[in-house]
């Protein structure tokens, strides 16, 4: 399943690439960094327990880059601050910002004009974050939290599954869910909703 604690990818070295901005001094495989970063991720959401989220704070580029910031400023620099250069996925760097004023505006003539059902809009949410890759890493796990965000807080809707996998740690290119995303990147979002509520 390419999970953590798949005996090849624990002793999988951090690339160079991995490595840069990384806050804790001595980490040296991929397993001890997901480890970090779940950790980090369980604060940002017991963070969450009992709080209310509007709907105007949610669709807002300040509520997106702080939610990255709160589940990994413990591991990254970076946290919470979107690319400056250019990945061999997303968007070009320059254009995140765009892309996601973008993007709430969609959400929001659907929301006005019921284009969508709640748990397709918060899927296309997901996906378009993605598929933007706002940020250096952690973009899968924060798209992923911010669908459910959206499902518990603002539509008040149980959460996804993801595939019954954990939803804190990397899903690693899990082949399903990446089959799912690229049906969605065609247009056609019901094998990622089926996966999310799998
Ligand atoms: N064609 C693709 N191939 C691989 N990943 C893709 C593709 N399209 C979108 N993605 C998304 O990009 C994610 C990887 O981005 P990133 O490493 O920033 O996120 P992550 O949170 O570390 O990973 P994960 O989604 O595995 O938890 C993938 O997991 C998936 O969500
Ligand atoms: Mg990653």
């Amino acid at each position: 399943m390419g999970l953590a604690l798949n005996p090849i990818s624990s002793q999988t070295p951090l690339t160079v690439d991995e490595q840069e901005g990384l806050k804790i001094k001595g980490l040296a495989t991929r397993e001890e960094l997901d480890q970090f970063e779940q950790q980090n991720i369980e604060t940002a959401l017991a963070g969450f327990l009992g709080q209310d989220v509007l709907l105007q704070d949610f669709l807002t580029e300040k509520f997106i880059k702080n939610l990255h910031f709160k589940m990994f400023n413990q591991v990254w620099k970076w946290a919470g601050e979107f690319r400056l250069s250019d990945k061999n996925i997303g968007v070009s760097w320059n254009l995140i910002s765009t892309g996601i004023r973008d993007l709430l505006d969609d959400i929001r003539y659907w929301l006005n004009h019921e284009t969508f059902s709640q748990d397709e809009i918060a899927i296309r949410l997901k996906h378009r974050l993605v598929s933007i890759h706002p940020f250096p890493n952690g973009n899968g796990r924060h798209s992923r939290l911010m669908a459910d965000i959206m499902m518990e807080k603002i539509f008040k809707q149980a959460i996804f599954s993801w595939g019954a996998l954990n939803l804190h740690s990397p899903l690693n290119g899990q082949k399903e869910y990446i089959k799912a995303l690229k049906s969605a990147d065609d247009g056609d979002y019901v094998s990622l909703l089926k996966f999310a509520k799998s």
